[in-house]
């Protein structure tokens, strides 16, 4: 077991002494995210605004000479060895291990020379809350091999390799967000990407100075059938693109919705359909408003976002909305669900002096219809993926 006080970077470099001896040659951190908005638009080809988190995931590594990849992780305490055959072809290694091989087998298929390496794993991003915790252990690996093996790869290239490891080799069918937020994103921004031709912007997002914070509460409600449901809403999507004509529900613009509803038979395509137009539209405003530095005034865009999560694209769970409404109903600007939905994280923008009236305010509300107590947290945006000194 390491101490779970110590610095997340200092537990992967002590982890990597014990299991390996000697020092290694380096550290890779990459962090968590949040999506401030833009939900189920990613695989829509449409808009997003993540942020990176303060809590990371750090590899110490080394290289090793034989064509060998050990992997020691301090969340389950195991050490894993896979070799070139696990990663001829995708999905031979399995669970956790399967998000570091599935960047080894991405890489090589990329047509890189992967140098073997043995490396030491610690993390600050919990998993299972919708904080991309798989993104950034894929992004430090990754950013580990790149640099042991002298590789280039430019980071606006990076996500889409994270993005088959999980993809292809774990097979989540997921889209781009977590590994560009993961890797492209710049501490006291959020990260304007465009999914369709993955251009970015930072966009400034400058808590301190509007006297707010964005509190980040882990609903620890049990993921239901998470991962049956993320794929049932991407194939509603394609089908209501498909049966509007269009590449992806990126091209329906809000002014053509009414027009695009009409043409659809199906009452739950429209809904879906209605999200992601309507979120496409809520992250542009949400863009506008921070770039005249309006931070306060996004709070209603998110508060609408998570309406339309709940109502039309029916992803929250009774944990969830019972977190936003007591954050709202405590003075919150905005909350609403991060991530991809059924359990995972709420975001809350709230006075930066009322972090504690708020999380009281969502704890009381918790205990009063028996769910498990909720985690909470202040978060600033961090840094994206790098080597660490
Ligand atoms: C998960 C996926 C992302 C994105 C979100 C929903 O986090 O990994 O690609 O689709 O859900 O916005």
């Amino acid at each position: 077991m390491t101490d779970p006080t110590r610095a997340v970077e200092d537990r992967a470099a002590a982890g990597f002494t014990t299991q390996y001896g000697g020092q290694a040659a380096g550290r890779w951190a990459a962090p968590g995210r949040v999506n401030l908005i833009g939900e189920h638009t990613d695989y829509n080809e449409g808009f997003v605004l993540p942020f990176a988190l303060p809590l990371r995931t750090v590899v110490a590594a080394d290289r090793q000479d034989a064509e060998q990849w050990t992997v020691w992780s301090e969340l389950s305490g195991e050490t894993i060895t896979f070799g070139a055959d696990d990663v001829a072809e995708a999905g031979r290694v399995t669970g956790w291990g399967a998000y570091v091989a599935g960047v080894v087998w991405a890489l090589r298929e990329a047509g890189h020379r992967v140098p073997g390496a043995r490396l030491a794993i610690a993390s600050d991003v919990p998993l299972g809350s919708g904080l991309s915790s798989s993104a950034a252990l894929e992004s430090a690996v990754l950013a580990a091999l790149l640099d042991l093996g002298g590789l280039e790869l430019p980071a606006e290239l990076q996500p889409r390799l994270a993005q088959r490891a999980e993809n292809v080799y774990v097979g989540a069918p997921t889209g781009i967000m977590d590994q560009s937020a993961v890797i492209r994103c710049c501490a006291g921004h959020a990260l304007f990407l465009d999914c369709r031709d993955e251009s970015v912007e930072q966009i400034p997002f400058d808590l301190d100075a509007a006297g707010l914070a964005v509190l980040v509460i882990d609903s620890r409600a049990p993921h239901r059938h998470a991962d049956g449901e993320y794929a049932a809403r991407r194939r509603s999507c394609e089908a209501g693109a498909s049966a509007l004509g269009v590449p992806a529900l990126r091209d329906v613009g809000v002014d053509q919705l009414d027009t695009a509803l009409a043409q659809l038979d199906d009452e739950e395509t429209r809904r879906r359909v209605r999200h992601v137009v309507t979120e496409d539209q809520r992250v542009l405003d949400t863009v506008a408003l921070l770039r005249a530095a309006r931070v306060r005034d996004i709070g209603p865009l998110l508060t609408a976002s998570h309406v339309s999560m709940r109502d039309d694209f029916e992803i929250t769970v009774p944990e969830i909305d019972t977190a936003v409404e007591a954050a709202l109903a405590a003075g919150a600007l905005g909350a609403r669900m991060t991530g991809g939905g059924f359990g995972g994280c709420v975001l809350a923008l709230i006075e930066a002096d009322r972090a504690d009236e708020v999380t009281a305010a969502v704890e009381a509300a918790y205990a009063e219809r028996g769910f498990t107590a909720p985690g909470t947290v202040t978060v600033l945006p961090s840094p994206g993926a790098t080597r660490l000194p």
